[in-house]
C-alpha cells in the first residue's frame, strides 16, 4: 500500500539514537540543547525550545502570548485541528478567515476586512495564526503589515513548511512572525517520532515557553522570590510536562542534516505530478511562484468531481483498489461539530475553504517514494479521470 506520507530513517539516524541510549541521559540531557542549537542555526532564530509535539508548541505559544478568555484569535479553516484548538485551550475566542483560492493560505485581504469589522464593533484582535499550508508560505509581508497596522500578535504554524523559502529566504519564518511553531511527526519533513518546537527572536517569550514546558518551574536566581539553596526551585505560573527526550532530539539533529535533500526529493516528485496533471480542465495543481520554493509536505491536487461522473468517495475507493491510500487535508475546522456547537460556525461561512475541501486530495509524497510508485499514482489518476 502506498500511503500519503512516511518517515525516512537511515543508519546514521539509528546510530544517533543508539548513541544516546548507551549514554547517561535519556531526557533533560545535552542532546536537547544540541537539537535546539541546530534548529536555531538552520532557521535563523535567536531561540528554539524543543517540546513534546507540534500541538504542545501551539499550546505553549498561546500561554506565552498571554491569550485570555475573550481574546479574539484568528486562523484559517484549512488547517489541522491543533491550530484552532490551541486558541480554545486558552479560553480565547477562535475565529477564521477564508483562504486565498490560489495559495490556499489565509487571505490577507479578508483578514484585514475582518479585523476592521471587529474594530467597528469596538473589539480588537489579539493574534493571528498563519499556516504555511502544505509547505507554501503565507503572504507574510502582507500579514506583518496588517499585524503592525492593527497591533496584533502574529504566529506562524510552520509545521508543513520546513525547507520552504519565501523571497529566496529559508529563514523567513521568525523574521515575520513573533512566534513560529513546528512539528516533527513522522509524516513531516523531519521526524523525532513525536516532537515539536517553538522558535522566536524574543527572549522573554522563549523564557516563558521554557518554564511552561516543565511545570512552570524556574531555578533562575533573577526570578526567584526566595532561595533556600542549590536544590531550590519555584513555580509562578501553571505549566505542563511537554518535554521531549534526548533520544528523540538526537534523531532530530540527525534528520535536520538531511532536510535539504529530503525537500529536494519531494520537489522532484511534485515536478512529475505538476507535469502530468497540468493539462485539461478537471485538475488544478498547487501554485508555483518565482519567489517561493514550496516544501511539499503535501501535494494537494484539486479535482473537479462535478466534471467527472464520480464522487470523491468513489475516487478514493478506486485508488484504494490499486493500493494507493489518499488523504484529504483538511476538513475545514469550522465544519467540526465542536466549533459549530460552541462558536456558532456554519456551512457556507468560508466558501473558498469549503470548495477547496470538496475538491482536494493529497497525493503520496515523501522522499522514499519510488519512481515506480510515482508513475503508478500518476497513471492510475489519469486513467480514472479519462474514465
Ligand atoms: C498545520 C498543523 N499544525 C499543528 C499540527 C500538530 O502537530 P503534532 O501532530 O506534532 O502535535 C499539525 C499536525 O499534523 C499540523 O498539520
Amino acid at each position: 500500500m502506498i500511503s500519503y506520507g512516511k518517515q525516512t530513517i537511515n543508519q546514521s539516524d539509528i546510530d544517533a539514537v543508539i548513541g544516546v541510549l548507551k549514554g547517561d541521559w535519556l531526557t533533560q540531557g545535552p542532546a536537547v540543547e544540541t537539537f535546539e542549537n541546530n534548529l536555531k542555526n538552520y532557521f535563523g532564530a535567536k531561540h528554539a525550545c524543543a517540546v513534546a509535539n507540534g500541538t504542545a508548541a501551539l499550546h505553549l505559544t498561546g500561554m506565552a502570548l498571554s491569550w485570555k478568555p475573550g481574546d479574539i484569535v484568528i486562523t484559517t479553516p484549512i488547517t489541522f485541528l491543533a491550530t484552532a484548538n490551541c486558541i480554545v485551550y486558552a479560553d480565547a475566542t477562535p475565529d477564521f478567515v477564508d483562504i486565498d483560492p490560489v495559495t490556499y493560505t489565509i487571505s490577507p485581504n479578508h483578514l484585514e476586512e475582518k479585523v476592521k469589522t471587529y474594530q467597528l464593533q469596538g473589539k480588537k484582535v489579539k493574534a493571528v495564526i498563519g499556516v504555511d499550508y502544505a509547505g507554501y508560505p503565507c503572504d507574510w509581508k502582507a500579514l506583518r503589515e496588517i499585524a503592525d497596522k492593527y497591533d496584533f500578535q502574529l504566529v506562524n504554524d510552520n509545521c508543513h513548511a520546513l525547507g520552504s523559502t519565501y523571497n529566496s529566504d529559508k529563514q523567513y519564518a521568525v523574521k515575520y512572525a513573533d512566534v513560529v511553531t513546528q512539528s516533527y511527526h513522522p509524516v513531516k519533513h523531519i521526524t523525532t517520532g513525536e516532537g515539536g518546537a517553538v522558535l522566536t527572536n524574543n527572549s522573554d517569550l522563549d523564557g516563558k515557553v521554557r518554564r511552561l514546558r516543565s511545570h512552570g518551574m524556574t531555578k533562575n536566581p533573577n526570578l526567584l522570590e526566595n532561595n533556600d539553596g542549590p536544590w531550590y526551585y519555584e513555580m509562578h505560573e501553571m505549566g505542563y510536562n511537554y518535554r521531549i527526550t534526548d533520544f528523540q532530539c538526537a534523531l532530530g539533529s540527525s534528520q535536520l542534516k538531511k532536510l535539504g535533500q529530503f525537500v529536494q526529493k519531494r520537489r522532484e516528485i511534485a515536478k512529475k505530478y505538476n507535469k502530468s496533471f497540468s493539462n485539461g480542465d478537471k485538475l488544478i495543481i498547487p501554485e508555483t511562484h518565482s519567489s517561493i520554493e514550496h516544501a511539499y509536505h503535501l501535494y494537494p491536487l484539486q479535482i473537479d468531481f462535478k466534471k467527472l461522473s464520480l464522487t470523491k468517495a468513489q475516487f478514493f475507493k478506486k485508488m484504494k483498489e490499486v493500493d494507493i491510500k489518499l488523504k484529504v487535508h483538511f476538513i475545514p475546522v469550522h465544519f467540526q461539530p465542536f466549533y459549530q456547537k460552541n462558536y456558532g460556525f456554519n456551512t457556507g461561512d468560508f466558501p473558498v475553504s469549503e470548495s477547496f475541501y470538496r475538491n482536494e486530495i493529497s497525493l503520496p509524497i515523501y522522499p522514499d517514494l519510488t519512481t515506480d510508485d510515482v508513475s503508478s499514482v500518476i497513471n492510475n489518476i489519469l486513467e480514472i479521470i479519462s474514465g
